[in-house]
């Protein structure tokens, strides 16, 4: 039984099964119209959503299947203060296949390992978002028939935006691709990310307040907003809010095979008049998340009734404690769930938080 907590929880290979299903069903919707009749999907939604939580089950009754839904952490027993680990498993009695959002980062790994069913993370805080990836992949993959030999120009708030970091990390394990990131000095990708993801793998990438610049030069632009609700300071994110906006006028000096992708919400960094662009492809990948969604749910059903339950992170049985350490994230599950017990990923020199993967000052870890 697998979840998807991250992209990479998908191999090339996999990806490439689920773009094929997904087109496929494109062509001929009718013919999983009663694949998952039996099957019910639930959706969990802590944080807001109106597209995510509709595509998941829209896509889940397109597949013949039915769904219970969870749209506001308010209406939840964690309000009560149970756990979410508790929940999970509560629901995971339930129904086949879950597919949750919740604000703090790591939350979907502690899901997942509560969990007897599948898990879907539909966005944990500022950290993953991988089915909105699937989304943007597919959208490539049908306007330029490959996802690698790309210059990828990825726009806004990457410090916070998880769609950012899951395509990231799905696009860079394909040949021949750059990254060009352009964002406000307090909103660069954070920078272990970086080295982690490219630097390290000699992937070539950029980081340039240079809009103008970088959109001549671009296949794919990646525009997203800035993410008002993770602000500790509201008067930052006024400060920063409108720092890109892609204009027709920018458009003309952009090439006529680049395509503009947005995960949406827009809020004002795509001018309305940019719509009609043939280029302006943002619209179009809401179908195509749909699709991939469907494919998999399809796919994460199948496999559960194919193969027995295991530790979706069976490493982490070999993660560290450390002594008196925290993770400092404010963000982070271990934040917010304070009996869950901090694990660390020690790796080369640095140390990070195994949920949600972000750097921490420490002395020497101890074994857990
Ligand atoms: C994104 C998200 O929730 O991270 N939206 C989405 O899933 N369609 C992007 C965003 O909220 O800015």
């Amino acid at each position: 039984m697998r979840s998807i907590i991250d992209i990479a929880d998908l191999s090339v290979a996999e990806l490439d099964e689920l773009m094929d299903h997904a087109q496929q069903m494109i062509a001929d919707p009718a013919s999983v119209a009663d694949l998952h009749a039996h099957h019910q999907l639930a959706t969990l939604f802590f944080e807001p959503s109106t597209r995510t939580r509709l595509s998941f089950e829209s896509a889940m009754y397109a597949l013949g299947g039915s769904v219970v839904s969870m749209s506001s952490a308010a209406n939840s027993s964690t309000s009560k203060g149970e756990t979410l680990a508790d929940t999970i498993r509560v629901v995971s009695n339930y129904v086949d296949v879950i597919a949750m959002r919740h604000f703090a980062e790591g939350s979907a790994l502690v899901a997942a390992r509560a969990s007897g069913v599948p898990v879907i993370n539909a966005g944990d805080g500022g950290h993953f978002h991988p089915t909105q990836t699937l989304a943007d992949v597919l959208t490539i993959q049908r306007a330029h028939a490959q996802l690698g030999g790309q210059r990828i120009v990825v726009v806004g708030d990457l410090l916070y935006g998880r769609t950012v970091h899951s395509l990231v990390r799905c696009l860079a394990r394909y040949e021949g691709n750059s990254f060009v990131f352009v964002s406000p000095q307090e909103l660069r990708m954070p920078a272990g990310f970086l080295q982690r993801e490219l630097a390290s793998r000699g992937i070539p990438y950029e980081e340039t307040s240079d809009f103008a610049g970088a959109i001549r030069g671009a296949d794919v632009l990646y525009m997203t907003r800035i993410q008002r609700e993770r602000f500790a300071d509201i008067d930052t994110y006024h400060r920063l809010a409108g720092s890109f906006i892609l204009t027709p006028k920018l458009m003309e000096s952009a090439s006529e095979e680049m395509i503009v992708l947005h995960p949406l919400p827009r809020v004002d960094e795509i001018s309305p008049a940019v719509d009609a662009d043939p280029r302006a492809k943002y619209f179009e990948e809401t179908f195509n998340g749909k699709m991939m969604r469907m494919a998999l749910i399809d796919f994460l059903v199948k496999d559960a009734q194919a193969s027995p339950r295991k530790d979706p992170r069976p490493e982490l049985e070999e993660a560290c404690t450390l002594s008196d350490v925290s993770c400092t994230n404010r963000l982070c599950i271990t934040q917010q769930e304070r009996e869950l017990q901090p694990l660390f990923i020690q790796h080369d020199e640095s140390v990070r938080c195994a949920y949600c993967e972000a750097p921490v000052q420490a002395a020497v870890p101890v074994r857990a």
